[in-house]
């Protein structure tokens, strides 16, 4: 039997540090599904420039995508981000990614997956679903501190708009619309610490 854990919102809510305490509380296998869509915004970026135009071109480079594509170092940058969100309007890329998702998610360990579709379209039958938001000036705050961290040159209202346009542009497209699911337990980590967001995320698994 697999158990599946699908953790959908926007950037920067907490997803990922969230879903990383939790796969090594239970022993699950932990998918960041944002990395494939920057794997493909990266290589989209080297071999079509920044118009990142041609789609069977992007669907071409999605399906080339694979484990080692998603574990590089320069995937984390903001151009790559916002790459990321312009292929990921393509269903034919999204569709492409639909295996590696699934496959994952079927391992015997148990899995928990994070993105922006992950109940909604990829795991629609999960075991536990939910969806981690925070307020755009606190999650804004959170990925300035980090890309700061990292040395990368920029400001907080830069980081704030490119939040937003890539919130807007991840819920209003047509291609598996960024949403939570009807059955996902929204939680808001704005006014919670890590430890605390972490708390009640694993609070919700063991009551299954
Ligand atoms: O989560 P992260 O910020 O790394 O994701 C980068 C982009 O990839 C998102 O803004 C979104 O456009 C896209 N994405 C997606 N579906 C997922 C995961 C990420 O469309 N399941």
């Amino acid at each position: 039997m697999t158990f599946i854990v699908a953790i959908d919102g926007p950037a920067a809510g907490g997803k990922g540090t969230i879903a990383r305490a939790v796969a090594s509380r239970f022993g699950f296998a932990y998918l960041d599904t944002g990395l494939l869509y920057r794997a493909v915004g990266r290589r989209a970026l080297a071999e079509l420039g920044p118009a990142l135009e041609g789609e069977s071109e992007l669907v071409r480079i999605a399906s080339a995508i694979t484990e080692p594509d998603i574990h590089r170092d320069d995937l984390r940058t903001a151009a790559v981000a916002q790459a990321a969100g312009r292929v990921a309007t393509v269903t034919g890329v999204r569709d492409a990614l639909v295996t590696f998702q699934r496959r994952f998610a079927g391992q015997q360990c148990g899995a928990i997956l994070d993105g922006r579709d992950i109940g909604t379209v990829i795991c629609p039958d999960a075991d536990v679903k939910l969806f981690i938001t925070a307020d755009p000036e606190v999650r804004a705050e959170r990925r300035f501190q980090e890309l700061a961290g990292r040395g990368e040159a920029t400001d907080f209202k830069t980081v704030l708009g490119d939040l937003i346009r890539r919130d807007t542009m991840d819920a209003e497209r047509d291609a598996a619309p960024m949403r939570p699911a009807d059955d996902a337990i929204v939680i808001d980590t704005s006014d919670l610490s890590i430890k605390e967001a972490v708390a009640t995320v694993i609070a919700q698994i063991e009551k299954q």
